[in-house]
């Protein structure tokens, strides 16, 4: 049996890879298992050597990478190879990481004792990744786990398992064991399964949308295994009535159409004071208007293929809801799709006159569509924004530090960007609040996760 990948932006077949069975998965969480003794005991600054290796050698292989993420993902070339740098920027970063993961002593209760406190890698990791960021998604789960002594089995998504491939078989070049970093493919929810119900695997990390990580949540209850989880979002942005205009607008077209709007980070909801409102709109619709649709692959495009056919629907049907209900078009609500040859473009889309009663306002469109809403008070703007069971990203702009901090200390977001629209980097600890997540990834507190503590008293002496 076979996944067959397509590339979203023309429906071509651009490759085809083995669909492991159920049996073979087993054998492969089997070979993890018993892999983890031997790479636990390997010193960490050896792992982290291998990981540096890995590293470079993604980085010297950057053009073919970037350019299989583009064919099976859609997303314009230069987006991939931004993708690369920042995959291997949390390589680079978990390797320095290995050698930082210090125990401890406590002072104990009487002199015949010492407490000496140990972290020691959790065991086989098992991680669901999504098509999004076919890259880093990856390397932000396997360089924590490797750095920690885990060994590490991952599932990528069944429209984009060509990158994942390519970026295993270089760390097979690199010199990490087979066994120890692994990739299967298959269906999400048999796969899945098969992850939860292993007594082999300690830790289940997830990247997608919130029911599904939520089921896994459930599933791993029995097994009472670790979990991280990396959900859905819907950010606000809000624009105070001081900001400079010109800057939200640059840095929202960052944060809204960086992968065709694709991403959990990505604006999903724009509020702006009444009084800069009409001057924000415009100048976003100019902007939105300026950027190129097409195949990735075209050195001018700027906003590929909505990934498949189920995304379109959702992106159509809240941009329809949102009309229907009185909202304004200032630019896009145009669409170029083909279901027979199986690819699904859509123009980026200005929405002004937002309401609540609209589901853009409530639910992930996961698409390149900007809905523009307007307050009058800073409280009202963050009861809005708050005003979800999301609690992933926001962004908000404003050069008054009054009410910058009032909004960072009162905003229910894991990822803040105060000014700045382009907040994600390995160095620091990405994850979400209620339901877009527990746990972080990247940061000091990336490694955490794969770590257990373990204290030792020793008595009598
Ligand atoms: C995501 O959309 O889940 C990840 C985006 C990022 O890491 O910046």
């Amino acid at each position: 049996m076979v996944l067959i990948v397509k590339n979203p932006a023309t429906g071509e077949v651009v490759g085809e890879v083995k669909k492991h069975s159920e049996a073979e998965i087993m054998e492969a969480l089997e070979n993890g298992h018993d892999a983890f003794g031997q790479w636990s005991k390997v010193n960490a600054h050896e792992r982290a050597r291998l990981l540096r290796n890995w590293s470079r050698l993604i980085q010297e292989n950057i053009g073919e990478v970037a350019e299989i993420m583009t064919r099976e993902n859609g997303k314009p070339l230069k987006e991939s190879v931004g993708e690369v740098h920042y995959a291997t920027a949390y390589i680079d970063w978990f390797a320095e990481e290995a050698l930082r993961v210090y125990g401890r002593t406590i002072p104990a209760h009487t002199e015949s004792k010492r407490i000496i406190v140990n972290r020691q890698p959790i065991g086989l990791v098992a991680a669901i990744t999504p098509w999004n960021f076919p890259a880093a998604m990856m390397t932000r789960k396997a360089a924590p786990a490797l750095a920690a002594g885990c060994t590490f089995i991952v599932k990528p998504a069944e429209e984009t398992p060509l990158t994942m491939m390519k970026l295993v078989e270089l760390a097979q070049e690199a010199g990490i064991p087979k066994d120890v970093l692994q990739v299967v493919n298959g269906e999400g929810p048999v796969v899945g399964k098969l992850f939860t119900e292993s007594k082999h695997v300690r830790k289940i990390t997830f990247t997608g949308s919130t029911p599904v990580g939520k089921q896994l949540i459930k599933e791993s209850a029995d097994t009472v295994k670790h979990v991280t989880m990396e959900l859905g979002g819907h950010a606000p942005v809000i624009v105070a009535e001081d900001a400079d205009i010109d800057f939200a607008v640059e840095q929202t077209m960052l944060s809204k159409f960086r992968n065709a709007g694709q991403t959990c980070v990505c604006a999903n909801r724009i509020l702006v004071h009444e009084n800069v409102v009409d001057e924000f709109s415009e100048k976003l619709a100019a902007a939105a208007g300026r950027l190129t649709v097409g195949n990735g692959l075209d050195e001018q495009t700027d906003i590929g293929p909505i990934i498949n056919k189920k995304g379109y629907e959702k992106i159509t049907a809240h941009v329809q809801d949102a009309i229907d209900k009185g909202a304004e078009v200032l630019v896009g609500h145009q669409y170029d799709a083909n279901d027979e040859k199986e690819y699904y473009f859509v123009y980026p889309t200005v929405l002004k006159n937002i309401d609540e009663r609209m589901t853009i306002m409530h639910e992930e469109t996961f698409g390149p569509i900007a809905p523009i809403t307007s307050f009058k008070t800073i409280e009202e703007a963050v009861e809005i924004a708050n005003d979800t069971a999301y609690g992933l990203a926001a962004y908000f702009f404003t050069n008054d530090y009054r009410v910058g901090t009032y909004l960072h200390e009162n905003l229910n977001f894991g990822i803040i960007g105060w000014n700045d629209g382009a907040t994600s980097a390995a160095h620091a600890p990405f994850g979400g609040m209620k339901e877009s997540g527990l746990g972080r990834e990247g940061g000091t507190e990336g490694i955490e996760p794969y770590l257990e503590t373990k204290y030792v008293s020793i008595g009598n002496l």
